[in-house]
């Protein structure tokens, strides 16, 4: 038996033991979404957590867009918002829990052009990805004023990047993330939330695939779609907070119960009208 057989039996078990369900996000290493039993994207994995009776979830996922989230304070976000009093503010879900309590509505990249043309103003603040929110200035007709954020591994995928595969791979097409810059935008093919990239590539008739995202959708990808080819159009698309999750981390916190989020309850009240108010639509 190998080591990761064993600790794959050992999750197994206790996962049976603590009653829990284990959701990975489709940018974890593959051998964490193997233990999974669901992957998807950030919206899939909110509505599967809202869905499921589990008395425990061990959620393989970023915390939150760490670095954005670090330079998007709660403090600032409120700055923000005295900045343009009375806008409506829509939250990227990939924000603190203080963030979100001071959202009205979240989204995600799956769901934002819903979410944003379902509100009843004509200006919404948007925080923190001001890529997503081009995106969104581009597809709606709402004015769209970003927070300036980012997130930094879709902004490592640069223009000469897409140039360049495009060169070597002339057949492949090219898909988007709407976390990456517009100039990468402007030379994408299609433009999809991760979901939405697996479905594109199911039912498209294309060959090869440039995927400008984390490089971990490859790994689903490969999977489901055996006789297509993914590119990656650079070597530095790998999310390191994504890939902080390893096989013996989930089994930890299955053994111990660590790494349990615990926040006050207060807030909690708070960001939830957020998160259901994405959830309902
Ligand atoms: P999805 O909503 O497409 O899963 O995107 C998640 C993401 O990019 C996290 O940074």
């Amino acid at each position: 038996m190998n080591h990761d057989t064993s600790i794959i039996e050992k999750i197994n078990e206790l996962k049976v033991k603590r009653g829990a369900i284990i959701l990975a996000h489709n940018y974890q290493l593959g051998e964490v979404q193997d233990i999974a039993d669901f992957t998807g994207d950030s919206l899939e994995l909110s509505r599967k957590a809202a869905q499921t009776d589990a008395k425990v979830i061990v959620f393989c996922g970023v915390h939150f867009m760490a670095e954005t989230a670090k330079i998007l304070s709660p403090d600032k976000t409120r700055a923000f918002k005295a900045a343009h009093p009375g806008l409506p503010v829509v939250a990227y879900v990939n924000t603190s829990a203080e963030v979100k309590a001071e959202s009205d509505i979240c989204c995600t990249s799956a769901n934002a052009v819903r979410v944003v043309e379902s509100i009843d103003a004509d200006a919404v603040l948007f925080v923190p990805d001001k890529c997503l929110g081009a995106y969104l200035a581009s597809k709606t007709n709402k004015r769209i004023i970003s927070y300036s954020g980012f997130c930094p591994t879709h902004h490592r995928i640069l223009p000469e990047d897409i140039l360049r595969s495009k060169k070597e791979y002339p057949d492949a097409v090219v898909v988007a993330h709407p976390e990456c810059s517009m100039e990468v935008i402007a030379l994408a093919d299609a433009v999809e939330s991760t979901s939405g990239m697996l479905r594109y590539v199911r039912e498209s008739s294309a060959q090869g695939f440039i995927m400008c995202t984390e490089r971990g959708l490859l790994h689903r990808l490969k999977i489901e779609n055996p006789k297509k080819e993914f590119f990656n159009p650079t070597p530095l698309n790998i999310c390191p907070n994504m890939k902080r999750i390893t096989l013996e981390k989930a089994l930890w916190s299955l053994e111990d119960m660590k790494y349990e989020i615990t926040l006050p309850q207060e807030m909690i009240e708070k960001a939830r009208k957020a998160i259901e108010g994405m959830i309902a639509l």
